[in-house]
């Protein structure tokens, strides 16, 4: 066996859209994901609207809780999110929100990489820009390079959402041996 210690991502989508180019680009993550890295998908569409007063009366709702669970247990997260109003998705920075609270916030210490599609010619540049920011507060080390913005989605993906287009495909394979290679710095 060439491929080493095994390393498990847990991969969430910013986007809750059925015909998803975020979720596209997850599912081609886990296809070609090299020897050793496991990517299981997680998600964020039945965590409710962050209210404090719910936290307070009753903790976390079954679905963050969940989430937190899953993000503890993983080696890495792979966050791939589209940008809305050149920023993060409010349904991701509410998911955010609510994992964050304490006690023991499972992203402090935890790390993450980002990727994100777009139709638009930035590929989400300014969603992981600021998804970065939010990542310094919460401790969380979010890895710097490669990075990945795939920019006129509908021509990189062909109609059943199958990441298609190759120097994408080839980032893609050479993003995720760097995150291999980012978590197991933290696993040791
Ligand atoms: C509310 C809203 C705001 C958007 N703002 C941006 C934006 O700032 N930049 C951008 O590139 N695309 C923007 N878009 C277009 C999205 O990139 C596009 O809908 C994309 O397909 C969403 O990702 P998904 O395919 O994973 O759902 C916006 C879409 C919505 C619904």
């Amino acid at each position: 066996m060439s491929g080493g210690e095994a390393v498990s991502v847990l991969g969430i989508c910013g986007s809750l859209r059925r015909g998803s180019y975020n979720a596209a680009a997850l599912r081609a993550a886990e296809e070609l994901a090299p020897e050793g890295l496991r990517i299981e998908q997680a998600s964020i569409a039945e965590v409710p609207l962050y209210n404090e007063d719910l936290r307070l009366a009753s903790g976390f709702p079954p679905a963050v809780e969940a989430l937190r669970e899953k993000i503890r247990a993983a080696d890495a997260v792979l966050i791939a999110t589209p940008e809305y109003n050149y920023s993060v998705p409010g349904v991701l920075k509410n998911a955010i929100d609510w994992i964050s609270r304490p006690p023991e916030q499972p992203f402090s210490g935890k790390p993450i990489a980002l990727m994100g599609a777009s139709p638009g010619r930035l590929g989400t540049a300014r969603a992981q820009y600021h998804l970065r920011q939010i990542f310094v507060f919460l401790n969380a080390y979010v890895m710097n390079q490669p990075e990945i913005f795939i920019a006129d989605a509908p021509a990189r993906f062909d109609t059943e959402g199958r990441l298609a287009d190759e120097p994408t495909r080839s980032l893609l394979k050479t993003f995720l041996v760097a995150l291999r290679a980012w978590a197991l710095r933290f696993k040791r």
